[in-house]
């Protein structure tokens, strides 16, 4: 019998898809909540043919090197900014993703933060806990209306299109700025392409779905949120770096936007002294986007038939580097 390929799982994830890894490869898993530090990772991927990985494991070139028979890096999300993806090409090295079945639970988290933070939840249910709550107040607690309002998607992807479906439910209606056109979104949407500027002028609602890359990082600075309108929500669940933290500070802080609804931040988890964390027109979720059981589920399952493709010479079913495959590690 020809031995059982070896991999390092950085972290214990659903049963989907550790059920298959462990049933077919000689599996290390790392019991700990937090992540594997990146000196032990190196060491564990040494002897590795193939890694399953986490978004809070940086995959660098060094890192790479260190492991000369690894085959495939699995990614446990969509998101693959923590991987070095040219070194990993540039080493034989299949890397996936979980794309798709995550979009309707991070759409339904962005919408989540979006009626969340224009309806004031969280400072009302504060308001409630702390005892404050005395009466009905005509002029208490007043935020912003959805039906018929403007939602701007920076990034239409498969996952700003599932905001900006479920918008339409609301009657909004939607422009968006991408470096692709969508004709999907075009068509079936009605959304309108703008620039950044008229965007952000002209949106109630602002969601990001971009990657993180050298063009998007800090993109939302002081000067995009001066642009925004003084009644503009402000909903991330892409990634942290994408906004300037104390621009965004800055901006809730002086009422230059109405408020915001986070799911990401940089760093994650903010540090207890964030001034982010005490202002009362913000909501942050712990990087909770994707966590419904049947989306984890789902995102487990590709993460192992990724990692088994890799292992076994096959396409990836969502391969992010498909371009190594005449060069790929046998
Ligand atoms: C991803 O997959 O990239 C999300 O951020 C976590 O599910």
């Amino acid at each position: 019998m020809a031995p059982r390929h070896r991999v390092f799982v950085t972290r214990v994830i659903p049963e989907a898809g550790l059920k298959q890894i462990q049933e077919q490869c000689h599996a290390e898993i790392w019991p700990d909540p937090l992540p594997p530090p990146h000196d032990v990772l190196r060491e564990k991927v040494a002897n590795c043919d193939g890694l399953v990985s986490l978004l809070t494991d940086r995959i660098d070139a060094a890192l790479l090197d260190a492991a000369p028979q690894l085959k495939v890096v699995s990614n446990y999300a969509v998101g693959f900014n923590n991987i070095e993806i040219k070194a990993a090409t540039a080493r034989g090295i299949c890397v996936g993703n979980t794309p798709g079945v995550l979009t309707d639970a991070t759409a339904d988290m962005a919408f989540c933060l979006l009626i969340g933070a224009a309806r004031r939840l969280v400072e009302g249910h504060q308001y409630t806990l702390s005892g404050q709550w005395k009466t009905w107040e005509p002029l208490g607690h007043l935020g912003q209306d959805l039906v018929g309002r403007t939602l701007g998607i920076v990034g239409m992807g498969r996952i700003g299109y599932a905001l900006a479906k479920r918008c339409r439910g609301w009657e909004m209606k939607i422009l968006y700025h991408d470096v692709h056109r969508n004709e999907h979104a075009e068509k079936d949407l009605g959304a309108t392409s703008v620039g950044f500027d008229q965007l952000l002028a002209e949106s109630d609602f602002i969601s990001v779905h971009t990657d993180l890359n050298d063009a998007t990082r800090g993109l939302f600075n002081e000067k995009r949120f001066k642009q925004m309108k003084p009644t503009a929500i402000f909903i991330n669940t892409a990634r942290g770096p994408i906004v300037d933290q104390k621009a965004l500070y800055n901006a809730l802080k002086a009422g230059t936007i109405f408020a915001a609804g986070l799911d990401v931040t940089d760093p994650e988890p903010p540090a207890l002294d964030e001034p982010l964390l005490r202002l009362p027109n913000i909501i942050i979720a712990p990087h909770i986007a994707s966590a419904t059981v049947g989306t984890r589920n789902a995102m487990a399952d590709i993460c192992a038939r990724n990692l088994l493709a890799g292992l076994n010479g096959q396409d990836l079913p969502a391969w992010v580097n498909p371009e190594v495959a005449s060069t790929r590690r046998r």
